[in-house]
């Protein structure tokens, strides 16, 4: 992509109109399907996501969620001053804020994203970051690519077979290289998403791993999530060949007072929002 790519498409408009009639439920969704609800949802979304949310995340820091962990304290990656040189793949990567700051430590990373929306927010943004418009169940690099991967809540909670995606990351990762990615902690699947006091009592079934899914009127997926409990993922990780190092559970700072859909001070100093899985290739 570049710049004038952006500027011609500035007054992009989706054809398929808004999500305000989805209506939400949970069910199957495979593969393919979840794939195109979130390309389509990212699409729609990006422009109010980046509006919203782009002063929390800030242009160039790498911030892993809502409570505001921040690589440049929690060096998740290995320490900053042994990130330059390296070669690093930030998956779903949205306007690629985290590859930015790891282009500033001196890595040279490539943000890659299935929204063609949220690149268009990474070139508004600027800094010549190589950027990659693909899905990450089929990442389009040559074997032992890269040193490092990382994900801040891109791709993974939105895929229907993330073993797939772990192999990928494997395949592309040189040996001893780093995956550390985070999602919302599972934990928060049995309770509403909501910031206050009703987002504290258990709903639902931490052990249901059926899909979030917000359909149309039509009964298509509009937009999709995935559920696994903290066991599933450790599995997954192995599966694919990755040992474990580290499981962070960020917990909220007294700094952050800002609320982030269902995350929230109230909810963040009860119940963790967010875990973040380092794991290496084995
Ligand atoms: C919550 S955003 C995270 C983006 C960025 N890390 C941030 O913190 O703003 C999730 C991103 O994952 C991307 N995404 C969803 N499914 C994907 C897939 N299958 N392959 C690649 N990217 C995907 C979305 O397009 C979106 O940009």
């Amino acid at each position: 992509m570049n710049q004038e790519d952006y500027a011609l498409e500035d007054a992009y408009d989706d054809a398929s109109g808004t999500d305000d009639d989805a209506e939400a439920t949970r069910r199957d969704a495979g593969e393919a399907e979840s794939s195109r609800a979130s390309r389509g949802w990212w699409d729609r979304n990006a422009d109010e996501y980046q509006s919203e949310h782009g002063g929390f995340l800030g242009d160039d820091r790498f911030v892993w969620g809502p409570e505001g962990l921040d690589e440049a304290d929690a060096a998740l990656l290995g320490p900053a001053d042994g990130l330059a040189g390296l070669d690093v793949l930030e998956i779903g990567a949205g306007a690629a804020q985290c590859a930015r700051w790891l282009a500033a430590q001196g890595a040279r990373p490539v943000a890659l994203d299935l929204s063609h929306r949220q690149l268009q927010h990474a070139l508004r943004i600027g800094g010549g970051i190589p950027l990659v418009e693909a899905d990450a169940g089929a990442l389009p690099f040559r074997d032992g690519s890269f040193d490092l991967v990382c994900s801040a809540y891109g791709a993974v909670p939105f895929v229907a077979d993330p073993v797939k995606v772990f192999r990928e990351v494997h395949r592309v990762l040189r040996p001893g290289g780093r995956w550390v990615f985070s999602v919302t902690h599972p934990i928060r699947w049995a309770f509403p998403d909501e910031p206050g006091p009703e987002g504290l009592s258990v709903s639902a079934s931490y052990f249901d791993r059926t899909p979030y899914v917000e359909q149309d009127e039509q009964g298509r997926a509009v937009y999709v999530e995935h559920h696994r409990t903290l066991g599933d993922r450790v599995r997954e990780l192995v599966a694919a060949g990755f040992r474990l190092v580290d499981l962070v559970e960020p917990e909220w700072p007294a700094w952050n007072t800002q609320e982030w859909g269902g995350w929230s001070p109230l909810r963040g100093n009860l119940i963790p929002g967010t875990a973040i899985f380092v794991s290496e290739r084995a």
